[in-house]
């Protein structure tokens, strides 16, 4: 494998033959749905709805015959959320939600061929969730789907609509007249998609990436390059052979104190699904939104953008509205980017998410870390947790 040097010395190397290398014995054409199990789906899709803007488009439950639990389907453009919760105390969802919180369970692929995907993964090393290839009937068609194990709890389904036209899946039914959105955002599409790991466990994650989905690895940050004075962590980003699929996988390292991995670890007693980014082509206006929603993000010290424009040249927007609206941006060989991140999104220190704007740069924002961690710490320090 042919490595150069990351766009900000040392740490970062980066794969440039990732997209040639990714083997094509599994074929996804992106990611159909991220599906979270949480304590109350009502709630949590007002909060999707009122704060995020997405609409809320299918629904299942009792009024569709569903008895062990409720989900709703919000949708933003390309970027489809089910958010799923148990209504009895014994199953999987309320064992999930009574270890986790809330959280991801569930990053779906379209596929092509539901049966050939569980196929191609189980016997390549991955342990079956689901092989029954017909998730059901209805009048709207079939929905053929399989499923296997990733890290922690998360499982990936395959899914295939080809012969399925209703709302969502058999026991979703369309909601009639959905209730406004909050107006004016623009998330467009999930852009990556972060997995947290035990320590040690990153090269165990990459090669079953690599080995049982057919993955390449494209960017690899040891911990010299992810670390502040106190903490540390290692990642390594893998992606599928269409680049729509982007897995950074993140385990911690020693350091003085507790890596902010770890504090996940602890807190969502697993690994399990970090952040999620949105990608958008409007950063200010999405997050100005954001704000005014009531949606907290992390805090960018003043000294971080000391000296930001030197590095990162001009980006089409002055720096005095990046730093008021608390937006990152880094550069690379091939662009800049411009992120923000915001604050755990549920009562634990767990899931966050991300939102990204993209300008050449296929990065993640290397650049950025280490402020972006001496964030985090601040608000693990205020959490008892560093
Ligand atoms: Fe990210």
């Amino acid at each position: 494998m042919t490595t150069l040097q990351g766009p900000v010395g040392s740490g970062a190397r980066v794969n440039p033959n990732a997209y040639a290398e990714a083997k094509d014995f599994l074929p996804l054409k992106g990611i159909d749905y991220v599906e979270f199990w949480v304590g109350n789906a009502r709630q949590a899709a007002a909060y999707f709805r009122a704060l995020w803007g997405f609409t809320p488009v299918a629904y299942a439950g009792l009024e569709t015959g569903v008895r062990d639990r409720t989900s709703y389907l919000m949708v933003q453009n390309d970027i489809r959320l089910v958010l799923t919760a148990p209504l009895t105390p014994d199953g999987e969802i309320a064992e999930h939600v009574r270890l986790h919180g809330d959280g991801v369970h569930d990053i779906a692929f379209a596929v092509d061929d539901v049966r050939s995907a569980w196929h191609e993964t189980t016997s390549r090393g991955a342990r079956s969730y689901l092989e029954f290839a017909e998730a059901g009937s209805d009048e709207d068609g079939t929905l053929r789907r399989s499923a296997i194990h990733t890290y922690g709890e998360v499982i990936h389904s395959f899914i295939d609509r080809s012969e399925y036209h209703g709302a969502f899946a058999p026991g979703f039914r369309r909601v009639k007249r959905p209730a406004a959105a909050a107006g004016g955002l623009s998330l467009l599409e999930i852009d990556h998609c972060v997995g947290n790991v035990e320590l040690g466990d990153m090269d165990r994650f990459v090669d079953f990436y690599r080995d049982v989905l057919g993955f390449a690895q494209l960017i690899h940050y040891d911990d010299k390059v992810i670390h502040t004075e106190y903490s540390a962590l290692m990642s390594k980003v893998m992606t599928n052979g269409n680049g729509r699929i982007k897995f950074p996988i993140n385990e911690p390292a020693h350091g003085r104190k507790k890596s902010q991995i770890q504090e996940f670890l602890d807190w969502y007693r697993s690994p399990g699904t970090q952040h999620i980014a949105l990608r958008t082509e409007d950063i200010v206006g999405t997050v100005t939104r954001l704000r005014e929603a009531g949606v907290e993000f992390l805090k960018m010290p003043h000294e971080y953008y000391v000296g930001l424009q030197e590095r990162v040249g001009d980006v089409g927007v002055p720096y005095e509205t990046l730093e008021q609206l608390g937006i990152e941006a880094d550069r690379d060989e091939e662009g800049f980017l411009l992120q923000i991140f915001t604050r755990p999104i549920q009562d634990r220190p767990t899931f966050f998410f991300e939102i990204i704007e993209r300008h050449g740069s296929r990065g993640f924002g290397v650049g950025n870390f280490k402020a972006l961690f001496e964030a985090l710490e601040r608000e693990q320090a205020k959490r008892g947790n560093l």
